[in-house]
């Protein structure tokens, strides 16, 4: 059975960064053409969701970015900025590589 990745991210700050990342993400999954991804042998849609509070505000409402987590795989970073979706989609969703630098260790 073929499971679909979601990135969820927080809008629950006041700046409205958490929105503009989730936006940010999902123009650079369709540039890269990675909305499709296969991994693990099977086909993956990759969907962005926004949500509220993770529970991770430390790294959130108190940094400059959004909190997000890659599901399934539950893999969570903190203070991300739109100007990071690049990056995360490369690396984390194309190359299968966490980006350390915004990788929380919870
Ligand atoms: S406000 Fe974003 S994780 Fe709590």
């Amino acid at each position: 059975m073929s499971e679909n990745r979601r990135l969820f991210v927080c809008i629950n700050q006041k700046s409205g960064v958490g929105e503009d990342v989730a936006k940010a993400l999902k123009k650079e999954l369709k540039s890269q053409g990675l909305k499709k991804i296969f991994s693990a042998g099977e086909k993956q849609r990759v969907r962005v969701q926004t949500c509220n509070c993770l529970d991770l505000c430390k790294q959130c409402k108190k940094g400059p970015g959004a909190a997000l987590i890659v599901y399934p795989e539950g893999t969570v970073y903190g203070n991300v900025r739109p100007a990071d979706a690049v990056e995360l989609v490369t690396e984390h969703l194309g190359r299968g590589h966490v980006v350390k630098r915004l990788h929380l260790d919870r």
